[in-house]
């Protein structure tokens, strides 16, 4: 039987030992001094899945979608820019302005790429790309692993190596990929009687029936009455595959492959096809209702001068199989796709941060550090507390699968933004702090410039966001997000590993009603998410006050509605 698509990519991500191992009583890293009680390994570069160079800590700039939707032009992105500069985000670590959807034309060029609206985007994505670099920040690019983006404008399934080129001789940095009007593989595969190769002049060379292919798996000749031939079927699923040989040709070239088919079933069916092991091709038969049995399907494929094999299988057994591959393919064209536009003009690569937007549909946190660099979990957030609480309880349980390289992604944040108080923009910003979220800004920046162009300093909201403590929470360089230590239902207790024997904690308190709530550090030590050494007292510094104590073992804080309390602490010495 043939070993599954994604259980081999599991395994592969399994064995990379992605999820940050704790090492018990081990000292792993310098940075974890000897007096170490839990010493928590540091990822390295060569154990991140997709290792394309970036996020190795989570993405952190702006994004036009929860604030603009469809209204967003280039006058637009560069006063975004200016903003991110002037206001100090970018200091804070912000860098990525990410167009989302509507920034393209509804038309593809002659050559069948990407064209920027003519009338918001006149020069095109290029020069804006050049005019952000220049300011030291990265332009992000959206599309749909769909036929058409949310919006219904131009997607790149099926476009995939073509779109990546684009991008990446546009200089974009970051790509967000979403799901809307995505087609996925089927996975039915056609019944196959014969397969026959032609010169493209219609000139016959062969032709290998069913019962002369060589089966594996669940793949079975069946004969029927109605046909000289038997054909073979069980193929679906990945379950069976057949292999055709004796396939001679005189020369290396295209040649004409026509599959003769059995027509079955209200369903569209898919097969892969593999010539000599290492030319892949898609063959799709669609849904029918014909009048006929049998049918004939065609591709062009390259052989080599000899003996050649053409083997068919459908390697999807579900929907989960075929995203990932689906979004796995993207992220293949996109490294190679920076890779090759470097070596081609001399330049230094430009990698793309590969960001996965299938709403947590098919499980991504399974597959996507092996495809990208963060992957949502949720469906889109919305500017009130009901909508960032319900995100943050799917988020906060895939804590095991985040690590630097690739992140679990609870959505753009929306801190300023709708009717969210000031508490809840502290709580909302806190607790993707502590999951190691990527920190993509979705509110109108422009606002923290004044008049002059210089930055209104006493922004609540900058304040927020600029609140270099928080951020370096979720910076941290060993990437792990925080578990949930315990929990009343009412008041989380959220607790981080940091570098260096710190961790950090976050009290949350969910509802509208005050609360009280404590922690002991006795309690942690010992957990695999508490990185402190045993210790006579701790130091505890309240990063929203900056106010410094010390303390024997417990930690008590009493907590306004929809708010939170969040301290690093570390031994003192
Ligand atoms: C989806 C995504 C959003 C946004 C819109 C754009 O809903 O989840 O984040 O990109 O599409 O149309």
């Amino acid at each position: 039987m043939l070993k599954g698509f994604i259980k081999s990519a599991a395994a592969a991500v399994a064995a990379t030992g992605i999820t940050v191992a704790l090492k018990n009583g081990t000292v792993s890293a310098p940075a974890v001094a000897a007096r170490a009680a839990n010493a928590v390994k540091v990822t390295t570069k060569s154990e991140v899945g997709y290792d394309n160079g970036v996020a190795l800590t989570p993405p952190m700039g702006w994004s036009s979608w929860n604030t603009f939707r469809n209204h967003i032009s280039e006058e637009l992105i560069l006063q975004i820019a200016t903003a991110m500069k002037n206001s100090g985000l970018a200091d804070a670590g912000y860098q990525y302005v990410n167009l989302d959807d509507c920034w393209q034309s509804s038309k593809r060029d002659e050559n069948g790429r990407f064209i920027a609206d003519y009338t918001t985007f006149p020069r095109g994505i290029k020069p804006l790309v050049d005019d952000v670099n220049a300011m030291g920040l990265k332009l992000g690019i959206y599309s749909s692993n769909g036929t058409y983006t949310c919006e219904d404008l131009p997607a790149s399934l099926g476009h995939e190596a073509v779109d990546a080129a684009t991008f990446a001789e546009w200089g974009i940095e970051y790509f967000k990929y979403d799901f809307c009007h995505n087609k996925p593989f089927p996975t039915s595969a056609p019944n196959i009687e014969r397969i026959i190769i032609s010169k493209a002049d219609g000139t016959d060379i062969c032709t290998v029936f069913a019962a002369e292919a060589k089966l594996e798996g669940h793949a079975r000749i069946v004969s029927d009455s109605r046909h000289p031939a038997s054909y073979i079927t069980g193929l679906s699923g990945n379950i069976g595959t057949a292999t055709f040989s004796g396939i001679n040709v005189e020369e290396d070239g295209e040649y004409i492959l026509s599959i003769i088919i059995r027509k079955r079933g209200n369903f569209e069916k898919y097969a892969k096809v593999i010539v000599n092991k290492t030319n892949e091709y898609d063959l799709y038969a669609p849904s029918t209702k014909a009048a006929t049995s049998d049918g004939k399907l065609q591709l062009t494929v390259n052989l080599k001068q000899g003996e050649n094999t053409i083997k068919f299988f459908n390697p999807y057994s579900s929907r989960m199989d075929a995203a990932a591959s689906q979004y796995i393919k993207m992220g293949e064209e996109l490294k190679k796709a920076t890779k090759e536009f470097a070596e081609r003009m001399g330049t230094e690569e430009k990698p793309i941060c590969y960001s996965i937007c299938e709403w947590g549909f098919n499980r991504p946190w399974h597959w996507g550090k092996q495809a990208g660099n963060l992957w949502r979990t949720t469906l889109d957030i919305s500017a009130n507390w009901k909508s960032v609480l319900a995100i943050y309880e799917q988020n906060v349980r895939l804590a095991k699968y985040a690590g630097p390289g690739g992140w679990n992604d609870p959505d753009m944040l929306e801190v300023g933004n709708g009717d969210l108080t000031m508490n809840e923009n502290r709580a909302h910003f806190s607790v993707w702090c502590m999951m190691a979220a990527p920190l993509i800004l979705g509110n109108d920046i422009r606002r923290f410039l004044d008049e002059n162009g210089n930055a209104r300093k006493d922004d609540e909201v900058l304040k927020i966001l600029t609140n270099k403590e928080l951020i370096a929470i979720d910076q941290d360089e060993l990437g792990v997000q925080c578990r949930r230590h315990k929990t009343n239902l009412q008041v989380d207790v959220l607790v981080k590993p940091l570098a260096n024997n710190g961790i950090a904690v976050c009290f949350f308190n969910k509802f509208g009603e005050e609360a009280d709530e404590s922690v002991s550090i006795k309690e942690l030590l010992g957990k695999e998410y508490c990185n402190l050494p045993e210790a006579d007292e701790y130091v505890c510094r309240d990063l929203w006050t900056g106010e410094e104590f010390e303390i024997e073992d417990e930690i008590g804080v009493s907590l306004e509605p929809h708010s939170v309390k969040v301290f690093r602490i570390k031994a003192d010495d």
